[in-house]
């Protein structure tokens, strides 16, 4: 198993580990982002048993002990199982999430006390990097749920959304919706809740020109389409299982 780098904005890396035997034969990837800046910022901290790929990798950028922040989009194992392990090897690093987050398991979690971002706030990492902590709760699955926008390249961490299989290529202009839907006709990976389709859709008032998939190739251009194409894509699956529920308590 390796992990491969690329640098998908301008001082924005995706770090990317492929899993063949997820999903086959398409297999399945993990992504984290690494901001550099004054103060680094890493979003996803990969699985615990992938920590000492996705640090050797890391190193490849920059010592890990130059990491200030750890961020992630919810509470789940591909996301921060390994926090503790990078907590370890950047003694200066704090972990940041949203209020839920925070309260319902990261306090417990994490060997260091967390930076509790609300919702909008702003953390500023020096070097023009910007990173802005919105919370999408149950988007596309978890109380705790959130993205985080990094300003000054415009791009959109956007966790599990336009999750996809495969890995044939690190960065795309291509559709990321229509394979996003198909990951979710099969996984049913998301929580649908009469709020998705307008949380995704606020989104895209953002205007990100990257959207940096947690599971997929990151994509470059009109990201604002794609998020209100995702939306929709929500909007017709909410109120087809909707219908099936009305019918079935007329029955
Ligand atoms: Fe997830
Ligand atoms: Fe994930």
């Amino acid at each position: 198993m390796e992990t491969k780098i690329t640098e998908i904005a301008d001082g924005i890396y995706r770090l990317s580990t492929y899993v063949p035997h997820i999903a086959p034969p398409a297999g399945f990837t993990y992504n984290q982002f690494l901001v550099l800046g004054d103060e680094p910022l890493m979003f996803h901290t990969g699985l615990r048993k992938t920590f000492p790929v996705n640090r050797d990798a890391l190193s490849r950028i920059m010592p890990a002990d130059r990491l200030r922040w750890i961020a992630f989009g919810h509470f789940e194992a591909d996301e921060c199982g390994a926090m503790n392990e990078w907590l370890a090897v950047a003694p200066q690093a704090t972990p940041a999430h949203g209020q839920i987050g925070c309260m319902v398991s990261l306090n417990d979690f994490v060997d260091r006390p967390p930076r509790v971002l609300t919702d909008g706030e702003v953390v500023n990492l020096g070097g023009g990097k910007r990173v802005r902590f919105i919370d999408t709760p149950h988007t596309p699955h978890g109380w705790d749920a959130g993205v985080l926008y990094e300003e000054s390249t415009r791009t959109l961490m956007c966790g599990d959304l336009f999750t996809q299989l495969g890995n044939d290529r690190a960065l795309t202009d291509g559709d990321v919706v229509g394979p996003a839907i198909a990951a979710e006709d099969m996984f049913k990976y998301s929580c649908l809740n009469p709020s998705m389709g307008a949380t995704i859709r606020s989104l895209s008032n953002l205007s990100p020109h990257t959207l940096a998939l947690m599971h997929g190739p990151s994509f470059t251009g009109d990201g604002t389409a794609a998020l209100r194409a995702l939306a929709d894509d929500y909007d017709r699956r909410i109120s087809s299982e909707v219908s099936k529920v009305l019918r079935s308590v007329a029955a």
